[in-house]
């Protein structure tokens, strides 16, 4: 352990001293763990951080050529794309098949502007059997994984905040129906929370306060966990990622994954045409040659308003934040020291002052830094972007309230439901605007898609206004799990 001396030093040299204030009124045990702490940051590669981000606010308006990029769409436009699309398909299939894919959820956030105790994917979050999210995502790595005869591992990013809460939540509902063994969870890093003069705040007299270092802390989690060794022992060399916030996800997309491997891509994503042009979705854009996402509030409002000669906007493809990524690429990225560019977000973060009172800030005051994963974009050779449509893919449940909330969410996977039924020629009841009037739930493990409920489905199947229809597992069970 560090000598109390030398710590002081260090943190002299950074204008840190302040984290010892109260290192003689601890108990041994708080004093270690204090000192711990400290170790465990280096501070002169904080300090830069500080410089850049904290004291010199780094311009975030991108620099350089911004054009939108290059995008194949899930409905193909010709038969070439057509023909592409089906041995895409099969493709991925055979990759699901031979083991080669896993899928990794990033469920580390803290869900501030949700409001929900605890890990999110415990969200009760479907219109009939009110399944937690995790379940649905369960669910549907299970289907495709029956559907290849394989198995599909499935990785969980957390974050020390919830890291113990979402295991017991998976361990308590017996992981779902996977196999324990084939559920990884990995806890991702975290930064140190800075206050505009950046200086560190303490949380309480033996602990530093800190934030989750962003989705972006996923590349490093993967490895320093032993993810990615893992996938390698198994066989896996594609990784279909996802948020833990979208209920309406394929998380596992033969398309896309065929796709990914058909373009030898390194890293892809899949994007929407956004709803209006300060839509809260990433921008994905070629910047400088290279595919790049600018994130919505990086993004100058002049370029985001910015229309082609047929009215349309010129930067209208939106990341739903799903990707693929190839494990060599992510192995290659992490062999030595990676580091993504730090966002900064700006939040009210509860600090002990000097006299050791906790205050509890109503506006914001310190900086928490974050690495978004698809700043991992521009580091790929070769890229590959797929839009895809947002009724069937996209309704994130990420506000308390209004759009993209539980309510929104509810309302679209009823939706989609309705549509796949009609596709299949069944009759969904529809009130006087055209909105379904039943609830209805679909799991995964009946159908995944669109094509999955043609083959299974009673073509007799009748449903009524105001139902509750449950598809489950084993057929029609009206509301039960
Ligand atoms: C995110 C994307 C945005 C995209 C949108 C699509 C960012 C910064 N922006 O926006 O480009 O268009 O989703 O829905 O991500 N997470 C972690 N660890 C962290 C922080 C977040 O695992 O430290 C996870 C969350 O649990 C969640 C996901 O990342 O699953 C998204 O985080 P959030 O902060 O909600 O991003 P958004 O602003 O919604």
């Amino acid at each position: 352990m560090a000598e109390p001396a030398t710590v002081c030093r260090t943190l002299e040299r950074y204008g840190q001293e302040h984290l010892l204030h109260f290192y003689e009124q601890l108990a041994p045990s708080q004093q270690a763990a204090l000192l711990e702490q400290i170790a465990g940051i280096d501070f002169s590669l904080l300090e830069e951080s500080i410089e850049t981000y904290v004291r010199h606010k780094l311009e975030v308006a991108p620099k350089g050529h911004i054009g939108p990029p290059r995008v194949i769409s899930t409905k193909p436009a010709n038969k070439a794309q057509a023909s592409e699309h089906k041995k895409a398909i099969r493709r991925g299939r055979k990759l699901v098949a031979a083991g080669k894919v896993a899928a990794f959820m990033v469920a580390g956030g803290q869900g501030t502007r949700l409001g929900h105790e605890g890990p999110k994917g415990c969200l009760e979050a479907t219109p009939v059997t009110h399944k937690p999210l995790f379940q649905v995502y369960a669910e549907q790595i299970q289907a495709a994984a029956r559907r290849g005869n394989a198995t599909i591992p499935f990785y969980v990013m957390t974050s020390p905040d919830n890291d113990v809460a979402t295991r017991a939540f998976f361990r308590q509902h017996n992981y779902f129906g996977l196999a324990e063994a084939d559920v990884f969870f990995l806890v991702q890093g975290t930064m140190p929370t800075i206050d505009f003069n950046g200086k560190l705040l303490l949380a309480a007299k033996d602990s530093i306060d800190r934030s989750p270092n962003g989705h972006g802390g996923c590349l490093k989690a993967l490895r320093d966990s032993g993810a990615l060794a893992d996938m390698a022992r198994r066989g896996v060399e594609m990784i279909s990622y996802f948020q833990v916030d979208n209920p309406l996800v394929h998380s596992i997309d033969p398309l896309f994954l065929g796709l990914h491997d058909l373009r030898d891509a390194e890293m892809s994503v899949k994007v929407l045409s956004k709803r209006d042009p300060m839509e809260k979705l990433g921008n994905v854009c070629q910047v400088d040659g290279r595919l790049t996402v600018i994130e919505y509030s990086d993004l100058p409002e002049e370029l985001a308003r910015r229309t082609t000669e047929d009215g349309r906007l010129r930067f209208s493809a939106g990341s739903i934040a799903i990707h693929v990524l190839s494990r060599s690429f992510v192995e290659r990225l992490t062999e030595g020291p990676l580091q993504l560019p730090f966002h900064r977000a700006e939040k009210n973060a509860p600090y002990l002052d000097e006299k050791g009172q906790l205050v509890c800030p109503t506006e914001p005051n310190a900086i928490k830094l974050e690495m978004f994963v698809f700043d991992a974009l521009p580091l790929a050779e070769r890229t590959l972007v797929l839009e895809t449509i947002r009724s069937e893919e996209f309704s994130p449940i990420k506000n308390a309230e209004g759009s993209d909330s539980l309510v929104t969410s509810l309302h679209d996977q009823v939706r989609r439901a309705a549509e796949w039924l009609e596709q299949a020629d069944l009759t969904v009841p529809r009130d006087a605007d055209g909105q379904v009037a039943a609830a209805i739930e679909i799991s995964p493990l009946f159908a995944d898609s669109a094509e999955a409920l043609q083959e299974k489905i009673d073509p007799e199947l009748k449903i009524t206004a105001g139902q509750n229809l449950y598809l489950g597992s084993r057929g029609q069970t009206g509301g039960l799990r």
